[in-house]
C-alpha cells in the first residue's frame, strides 16, 4: 500500500490508500477524486488523466514512455512534471507521492 496525496487546481486535498499494482489514475477514479476524467479508460488515448507529479517525487515515478510522451501533446498546459496518470503504477516505492490535478483535462 503507498498513500498518494491529490491536490486538485483549488487546493483541495485527497489523501488516499492505493494498492500496489493499481494506478495513480484508477486510484483517483476509485476514491472519486475530481478533475481526473481518464476518458479512455487507462489506455494512454486520451490525456484527460494529465497529472503534475511533484518535484520531489519526480525522479522516482520517473519519464513518460514515448507512447506517453506523444499522447501528453494533447493534454492542456504540459510541464516538467506532467504524467499520465494511468501510467504511472503505485508500488510501495511511491508511498507518500503527491500529485497535483490541473485546472482543465485535454
Ligand atoms: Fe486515457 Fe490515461 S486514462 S490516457
Amino acid at each position: 500500500m503507498a498513500k498518494i496525496t491529490y491536490i486538485t487546481h483549488d487546493d483541495r486535498t485527497f489523501e488516499v490508500e492505493a494498492a500496489a499494482g493499481a494506478t495513480v489514475m484508477s486510484t483517483a477514479v476509485r476514491n472519486m477524486v475530481p478533475g481526473i476524467e481518464a476518458e479512455c479508460g487507462g489506455a494512454c488515448a486520451c490525456a484527460t488523466c494529465h497529472v503534475y507529479v511533484d518535484e520531489a517525487w519526480q525522479d522516482k515515478v520517473g519519464k513518460p514512455s514515448p507512447m506517453e510522451e506523444d499522447m501528453l501533446d494533447f493534454a492542456i498546459d504540459v510541464r516538467p512534471g506532467s504524467r499520465l496518470s494511468c501510467q504511472v503504477k503505485v508500488t510501495d516505492d511511491l508511498d507518500g507521492l503527491v500529485v497535483r490535478i490541473p485546472e482543465e483535462q485535454a
